[in-house]
Order: C-alpha cells, then sequence, then structure tokens
C-alpha cells in the first residue's frame, strides 16, 4: 500500500533530502517523521500492521505543509528489510527519479517484559529479529543508497544503561544495536555518515501503556529526574538534532534521551 500526500505527489525535483523512519505509524516513530518533515525532509512512513495509522500520519505531515509517502513492511519477516527497502527505493524512482536519501531512523521495535525464565526461543526471536536483525540487514541493504553526508539513527532504550530483569530478550537486543551503532560510525565516517543510537526512557506510547496510566505514570516519574514520563515530541527533538546540520560532529553515541531516569 502507498499513500503520497498531495505536495510529494505534486514536487516534480528531487526533494532537499529525503529521510526513512521504520515504525513511523504510530508513538515515537510517528513524532520523528513529523518532526524531520517539519525540518524539511520528504518521509517515507513506513508501518508494518498500521496501515490507516499510517495514511493518518502521512496526512498529517501533508497538512501542516510537508511531503511523505506509507511504506509497508513486516519486518518480523525474514524478507521484511528486502521488501522495504524495495518499495522505498522504487517509490523514489518513480517521484524523484533518484534511489539516493539522507536519514534513515531504525525506529520500529516490540517489547515484552518478562523476565529470562518466561522467554520462549520463539519469543526470542521475534524480539531479536524485529529489534536487531531487521535494523541489520535494512542498513546493510540501504547503505548503497544513502548519501554522503548521510545519518543513521537507531532507537534503542535506556534499558540498555539500567539493569531491568523483565526486559531479559528485549535490553540484549537493543544493546546490540548500540554495538552496531558504534562501529557502523567507524566504518562509515570516511563517507560523512553519522551513526548514532537515542535511548528513550518511559515514553508514553501503546509500546509503554504504564506511561499513558496517571497513577503508574507518578510511580515511574519518582525514578526520573525531571519529574515525568516522556512524551514522543520529547525523543522527536533529539532526534531531530542529529539529523540536523547542528548534528554533523556527533557520530557513535548512546544518547539517554529519558529526562534522567534511573540515574
Ligand atoms: N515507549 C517507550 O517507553 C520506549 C522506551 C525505550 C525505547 N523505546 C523504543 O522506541 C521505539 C518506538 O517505540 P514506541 O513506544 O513508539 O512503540 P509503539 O508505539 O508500539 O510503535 C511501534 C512501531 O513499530 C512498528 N512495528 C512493530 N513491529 C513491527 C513489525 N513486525 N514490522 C513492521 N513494523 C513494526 C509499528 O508499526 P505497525 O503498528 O504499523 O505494525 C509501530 O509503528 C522502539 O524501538 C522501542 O523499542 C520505546
Amino acid at each position: 500500500m502507498v499513500a503520497v500526500s498531495r505536495r510529494a505527489a505534486a514536487t516534480a525535483g528531487a526533494p532537499a533530502r529525503v529521510a526513512l523512519v521504520t515504525g513511523a505509524s504510530r508513538g515515537i516513530g510517528r513524532a520523528i517523521a513529523l518532526r524531520l518533515a517539519r525540518d524539511g525532509a520528504t518521509v517515507a512512513v513506513h508501518y508494518g500492521r498500521g496501515e490507516a495509522e499510517a495514511v493518518a500520519t502521512v496526512a498529517a505531515i501533508a497538512e501542516s505543509g510537508g511531503s511523505a509517502f506509507a511504506v509497508k513492511a513486516d519486518l518480523g519477516e525474514a524478507e521484511g528489510p528486502e521488501r522495504l527497502a524495495e518499495a522505498f527505493g522504487r517509490i523514489l524512482r518513480d517521484r524523484f527519479g533518484t534511489a539516493g536519501f539522507d536519514i534513515l531512523v531504525n525506529n520500529a521495535g516490540i517489547g515484552r517484559r518478562a523476565r529470562i525464565d518466561a522467554v520462549s526461543r520463539a519469543e526470542f526471536d521475534r524480539i531479536l529479529t524485529v529489534n536487531l536483525k531487521a535494523p541489520f540487514f535494512l542498513t546493510q541493504i540501504l547503505l548503497p543508497h544513502l548519501r554522503d553526508g548521510g545519518r543513521i539513527i537507531n532507537l534503542s532504550s535506556m534499558g540498555t544503561r539500567a539493569a531491568y530483569p523483565e526486559m531479559a530478550a528485549y535490553a540484549p537486543a537493543k544493546a546490540g544495536l548500540e554495538a552496531l551503532t558504534r562501529l557502523l560510525a567507524v566504518d562509515l565516517g570516511g563517507r560523512g555518515i553519522t551513526v548514532n543510537a537515542v535511548l528513550p526512557g518511559a515514553t508514553a506510547t501503546d509500546m509503554n501503556a504504564g506511561a499513558r496510566d496517571p497513577e503508574i505514570s507518578r510511580e515511574i516519574a519518582r525514578t526520573i529526574a525531571l519529574g515525568r514520563v516522556g512524551q514522543p515530541e520529547d525523543i522527536a527533538s533529539v532526534v531531530g538534532f542529529l539529523a540536523s546540520p547542528d548534528g554533523a560532529w556527533v557520530t557513535g553515541q548512546s544518547i539517554d534521551a529519558s529526562g534522567g531516569q534511573r540515574l
């Protein structure tokens, strides 16, 4: 399924910057897509199951004068990264005559709270596939098309910094993503491509229903220096900075965006 905003459809030449945000139908990814569009990028709004939500994200970007299109792929499937890259590249070639792009945000993720004794092999594989394998292979496939001076931003979690036993499969997957972030920063530095990880703390989204519940979020806020849970826009601001020209001298970093949770 492909939805294209009015401005994208009307754009004849190549846009100034193109961004792909995975998992942009909801939550943090949606806020990142809106932010990057506000900053002038044409944004590919990737989604898995949330077609209506992705179309709504594209519409919200169009309403504020930005440019976006939606692109579908299930990143829990082995061929998901290939399908996403293929659909993304096809739209770019058809509309702009180039498959080149500038910003890759690996945001799509899944989380389930479970201690080590409650994680099945199938569940471990699923969490590793979406949270680590998909960003790895999507990056591998898209690297030839990422322009020199580009940006890769990976969404990790502050659960790699503080120990949460109930993140038994999730936190190791995110730690792997951070290791990949650092080595890619070295590998791609010669091309002027920066690679960073952003580590949200408790952020009010579908993934973290507790952070949306007034009572539970008050409890969580006691562990946060700034005294409240995060909103998707708090995380999008950090991603916006890293994606901007002002972020050009920051690479290989894992940047906490938790309001100071569990310091
Ligand atoms: N919320 C928090 O407290 C928190 C804290 C630390 C880190 N994070 C990280 O921040 C990122 C965004 O989290 P969020 O809270 O915004 O999550 P969310 O509200 O649950 O949204 C998850 C997004 O990922 C996409 N996605 C999930 N599984 C997918 C699959 N198999 N194939 C394709 N897309 C898939 C979803 O797309 P569809 O709905 O279209 O399938 C959705 O757009 C994640 O990497 C998460 O680990 C979140």
